[in-house]
């Protein structure tokens, strides 16, 4: 499992930014970025690509990657360190994250799938209102369905009592963070908040325990 992971490392260094993200929206000011979003490797051409591997990693893979956001209402009420030790003590490890005030047209973008809803404006006033998101990128196996399971059901009524939702928030309108629902969501909302450079290569100390299948 060590050698296949190591040889993943390897390959990750070869990963295909196939980002599908709208470039125009993508958020590149940063003057409250709080670190760990610098590039610690120079990305190569890919060499041998196994599958289908993007900016949010080799989907089922230790690789995959998800984007987690702190919404605004999460940021204001002083939970974000919270947040993410649930992410970082689980075993995740931290790519990318940097605080943003994000424009309407970046918000709007992040939630297009949704503009024909009734909520929508309310929603989008609501990620703009000016104070702070905390966007980031987390990997790990299986950290797209699991990230969705720590953050809760959408309406926190419904939310597990021991999700991000279900221990802080009451109001579907404010349901403190937002997570990608999968790798298709993953790779478009990664490549529309951060820029290639951004997103580090690095293996934590305990990767290999933490990830390993036997
Ligand atoms: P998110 O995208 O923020 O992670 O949330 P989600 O997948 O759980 O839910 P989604 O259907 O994508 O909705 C996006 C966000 O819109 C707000 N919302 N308000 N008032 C309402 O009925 C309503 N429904 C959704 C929530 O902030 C939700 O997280
Ligand atoms: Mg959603």
């Amino acid at each position: 499992m060590f050698a296949k992971l190591a040889a993943s490392a390897a390959l990750r260094n070869a990963r295909a930014f196939a980002s599908r993200a709208a470039p125009a929206a993508r958020a590149s000011a940063m003057p409250l970025a709080i670190g760990a979003g610098a590039a610690v490797a120079a990305f190569a051409a890919p060499l041998a690509l196994e599958g289908p591997r993007t900016i949010a990693g080799e989907y089922k893979t230790a690789s995959e990657r998800s984007f987690v956001m702190i919404k605004p209402d999460g940021t204001s009420r002083q939970i974000v360190g919270k947040i993410i030790d649930r992410f970082e003590s689980r075993g995740y490890k931290l790519v990318a994250i940097k605080s943003v005030v994000p424009s309407e047209e970046l918000a709007k973008t992040h939630y297009k799938d949704l503009a024909s809803k009734p909520f929508y404006p309310a929603l989008v006033k609501y990620i703009t209102s000016g104070t702070p998101v905390i966007a980031m990128v987390w990997e790990g196996k299986d950290i797209i369905r699991q990230g969705r399971r720590m953050v809760g059901a959408t309406n926190p009524l419904e939310a597990d009592p021991g999700s991000v939702r279900g221990q802080y928030a009451v109001s579907v309108g404010r349901n403190i963070i937002h997570a990608s629902d999968g790798f298709d969501s993953a790779t478009h909302e990664i490549g529309l908040w951060f820029n290639e450079s951004e997103l580090a290569e690095y293996e934590p100390a305990a990767w290999g325990q933490i990830m390993a299948d036997n």
